[in-house]
């Protein structure tokens, strides 16, 4: 394969991959196709932009007119496709946005891909990115297989799980060649502050309060974004069409336990006496229909892929507090002007249920 369309190729995770694909397969044409929203960064690319083998499209992928002239003309062998609105907290406050981007835009790249490679499909891929949430949520113990029926319960994850659902019947009635995965939360560089870990980095750093939802009783399963990088380059080559493959870190963490180890860190890191940073978790209310915990059973993709994570916890964590206190410049310039605004509706008037210490 030599063309390969990469969508949200700006973002947090997608970057990641474009570097990890145009530095790997230097025969290949990458092309990163982003609308740069909010959360399309082009800095987070500075260090391959200039390699033969990287181009950049600005666009969107709800233009379907776009979409299809952009295939005609370029006929992309394979495409990988992360581009997406990917925070619940703005999908539940602006859920038709995520309707849009995240169903429209998939079957627009669907029919477009269809369009161009009808009646000869031999080697061609689409590699659907996807998450856990289409799960939904479990109890204290167990953990989702490819086989657990979806039951979405925000916004985000039922958009995820209907973009899920339309690439497969693709495959079923139209005989595209996809591979769907559905990994847990990725932790790493360049990811936008409004998720857990880059915000409480950034609001430990300055001094401002953490604002834990509901009891910080909450789970979840964290994986380096380079271990999920590298999962997706295997799948991409050698998941078999029409299969689903489970990611996950097998790294269970109940977000208060997380928070106050990345507050121990960051004491250290900072300079600051043991127990300072820890001093500013808040609770607040609650994240509306907030699912209790997610966790991944990735044996499929060990056994058939031989696939594992490679990044351990601890190290990882220290590298990525690391990388945010040494790129204040990055942090600074994302977290400028709209970001205000977003914050403050986001937290501003969150009601405040207890404060920690
Ligand atoms: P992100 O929000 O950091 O990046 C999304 C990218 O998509 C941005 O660069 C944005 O500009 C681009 N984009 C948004 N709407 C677009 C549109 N209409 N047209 C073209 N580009 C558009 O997201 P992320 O965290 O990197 O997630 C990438 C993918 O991985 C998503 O599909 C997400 O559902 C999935 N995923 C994320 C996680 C996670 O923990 N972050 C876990 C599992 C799966
Ligand atoms: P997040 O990073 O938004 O990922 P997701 O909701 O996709 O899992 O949140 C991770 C967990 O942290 C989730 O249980 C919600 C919680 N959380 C907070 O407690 N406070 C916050 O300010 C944010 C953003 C998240």
């Amino acid at each position: 394969m030599k063309k390969i369309l990469i969508t949200g190729g700006a973002g947090f995770i997608g970057s990641h991959v474009v570097r990890l694909f145009v530095n790997k397969y230097p025969d290949y044409q990458i092309y990163n196709l982003d609308k740069l929203t909010y959360a399309g960064n082009l800095e987070n690319l500075k260090d391959i932009e200039k390699s033969p083998n990287y181009h950049f499209i600005k666009g969107d992928i709800v233009d379907a007119k776009f979409i299809d002239k952009l295939f005609q003309e370029n006929r992309f062998e394979g495409v990988i496709h992360l581009a997406a609105e990917s925070h619940v907290d703005r999908s539940i406050t602006d859920p038709l946005e995520f309707i849009y981007t995240n169903i429209v835009g998939t079957v627009n790249l669907l029919n477009a891909f269809k369009q161009v490679w009808k009646g000869d499909l031999d080697g061609k891929k689409f590699y659907h990115i996807s998450t856990d949430e289409v799960y939904g949520t479990l109890g204290e113990t167990g953990s989702f297989t490819e086989k657990t029926p979806y039951d979405p319960h925000s916004p985000y994850s039922a958009s995820k799980a209907s973009s899920d659902h339309l690439v497969r019947a693709y495959h079923d009635t139209f005989g595209l060649p996809v591979v769907i995965s559905n990994c847990s939360n990725n932790y790493g560089p360049n990811q936008f502050p409004e998720k857990l870990l880059p915000l409480f980095i950034h609001n430990i750093k300055n001094n401002k309060p953490l604002p834990v939802y509901g009891k910080g009783l909450n789970t979840r399963d964290w994986l380096y974004v380079e271990d999920h990088a590298s999962a997706i380059d295997l799948i991409f080559h050698r998941g078999k069409s029409g299969e689903t493959y489970n990611i996950g870190g097998n790294n269970e963490w109940k977000n208060i336990d997380l928070i106050l180890k990345l507050c121990g860190i960051m004491d250290k890191k900072l300079g600051r006496t043991p127990g300072t940073s820890e001093k500013l978790v808040t609770f607040v209310k609650d994240r509306a229909g907030h699912d209790l915990r997610y966790a991944i059973d990735s044996s499929k993709l060990q056994a058939e892929l031989d696939w594992n994570p490679s990044v351990n916890f601890e190290q990882g964590l220290e590298k990525t507090v690391d990388w945010y206190l040494s790129n204040e410049a990055w942090l600074e310039n994302v977290t400028s002007g709209d970001y205000q605004k977003y914050y403050e509706e986001q937290y501003g008037k969150r009601e405040i249920r207890e404060i920690r210490h």
